[in-house]
């Protein structure tokens, strides 16, 4: 049972604390780059537009009516066949696989926030010496963050939501948004502003094969935190009059807008002092600590804060993917939230370390399977193919399951007109476009 219960001002900065993360700022740069820039960012756009945001609403429609942890909302609130149903709150698992590599780079980011303080790679050379070093060979590095990340999100989750999830978001989102705010500003004054305009907005079609496309869609899931009940577990909290289209909409617009701001921002410096819209996940971690120490003073000053900005971002999505697992364990098992935190902790700290482990060599080679390491099979699995199963279920169960009229007394005041487009989209559109983002992701298509 809950008493606790989000401000209005908190569930917005929660929810949106929850989207905003690594997603935005270290995921979404390196995958525009590396399909092309336009035409990804309008698939990723439109995506977010159509789909995205009618899930939110949908997602947040389950935690508000079953006002308790996921699988219990999921039991609650269907007619017939509740214990099939429920394994649809089971989804939230996915938030603690997610957690086993989410965490590691939270510690590499710790790790070069520290590092930035006293130096910075000189060329992308040895930029890229520095990371795969770190990657590769240090393991006591990569462990002691990564230990640092776990104890940070455990002591906050067993704070509580009030006291813990609430309070961290006030005061990091704000913070994360000046940062990034004062760092864009700077880059609107430099001469590349415009070539990263261009890169990101000129739609080159010739770019979009259907992996691209398919890599927009499950993007726009992973970083609107849809598919595993984070919304849902944090709606669950929401005050009795609160109006979800608002919040849903709130949380799209700063989720989008800082994933835009902070592409145009790396993009500029790249192209004002890099190498161009460098490929690859090492793009923060290898290409632009090489163009801030081209920048000089400023560089130094932007590597420090742009890390900083980066595990704010990233430990405030951390607690939304474990909460729901936690108030799983409260609600059904009684659990004290101590007991929960620390036992939810403590099993992406364990798993976490052997994804460390399957980049080190000399161990990588009995972590590895298919060509992909432990680490990219954790992300592989929960992205590709539990976070949509998890749109699909939820689309699904609000389209079908949860009787019309109960939905109706909810979302018609709040949606007007667009109620009959919106439930149209759940239960047509959205499951088939899940469907076929699920099977090509897997490789079947
Ligand atoms: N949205 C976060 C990001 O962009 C990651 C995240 C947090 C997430 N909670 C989630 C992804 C729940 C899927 C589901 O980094």
């Amino acid at each position: 049972m809950k008493i606790a219960r989000f401000s209005r001002i908190g569930f917005i900065m929660a929810a949106a604390g929850s989207a905003v993360g690594l997603g935005n700022i270290w995921k979404f740069p390196y995958i525009a780059g590396e399909y092309g820039g336009g035409a990804f960012v309008l698939v990723y756009l439109l995506t977010v537009l159509l789909i995205g945001f009618s899930i939110m609403i949908a997602e947040m429609l389950i935690g508000y009516l079953g006002r308790m942890d996921t699988v219990s909302s999921f039991e609650e609130l269907a007619p017939v066949n509740k214990h099939l149903w429920k394994f649809g709150g089971f989804q939230s698992l996915a938030g603690l696989f997610i957690m086993i590599f989410y965490s590691v780079v939270i510690g590499w980011i710790f790790n070069y926030i520290i590092t930035s303080l006293t130096y910075l790679p000189a060329t992308p050379k040895e930029a890229e010496i520095v990371f795969n070093s770190m990657l590769h060979t240090d393991f006591i590095t990569q462990f002691f963050y990564h230990t640092v990340a776990f104890i940070w999100i455990t002591y906050v989750l067993n704070k509580g939501l009030k006291g813990g999830i609430e309070r961290m978001n006030f005061y990091l989102m704000p913070a994360l948004m000046i940062i990034l705010a004062g760092m864009f500003a700077y880059a609107t004054t430099l001469g590349a502003f415009s070539q990263a305009v261009a890169f990101m907005f000129a739609p080159d079609w010739s770019k979009i094969t259907s992996e691209a496309f398919v890599t927009a869609v499950g993007h726009a899931f992973f970083t609107l935190s849809l598919g595993m009940g984070a919304i849902m577990t944090y709606s669950a909290s929401l005050e009795k009059d609160a109006n979800l289209v608002k919040n849903a909409f709130w949380v799209v617009f700063l989720d989008t807008t800082i994933a835009i701001v902070a592409g145009l921002m790396l993009f500029t410096f790249l192209y004002q002092y890099g190498s161009g819209p460098a490929k690859g996940p090492g793009l923060v971690f290898i290409s632009l600590p090489a163009a801030f120490y081209e920048m000089g003073i400023v560089g130094n000053v932007f590597a420090i804060l742009f890390f900083v900005a980066l595990a704010f971002a990233g430990l405030t999505s951390s607690v939304s993917l474990v909460e729901p697992m936690v108030q799983y364990f409260i609600d059904r098992f009684s659990w004290s939230r101590l007991r929960a935190s620390l036992s939810m902790g403590l099993f992406f700290w364990f798993f976490g370390i052997f994804a460390i482990l399957s980049n080190i060599d000399g161990a990588k080679e009995y972590l590895t399977w298919g060509g992909k390491s432990f680490f990219d099979w954790v992300d592989y699995v929960t992205a590709a193919i539990m976070l949509p199963l998890g749109g699909l279920i939820m689309a699904v169960f609000v389209g079908f399951i949860i009787p019309k009229s109960k939905v109706e007394s909810v979302m018609k005041s709040q949606l007007k007109w667009a109620f009959e487009p919106w439930y149209f989209s759940l239960r047509y559109i959205t499951p088939i476009a899940m469907f076929v983002v699920m099977l090509s992701l897997m490789g079947v298509l």
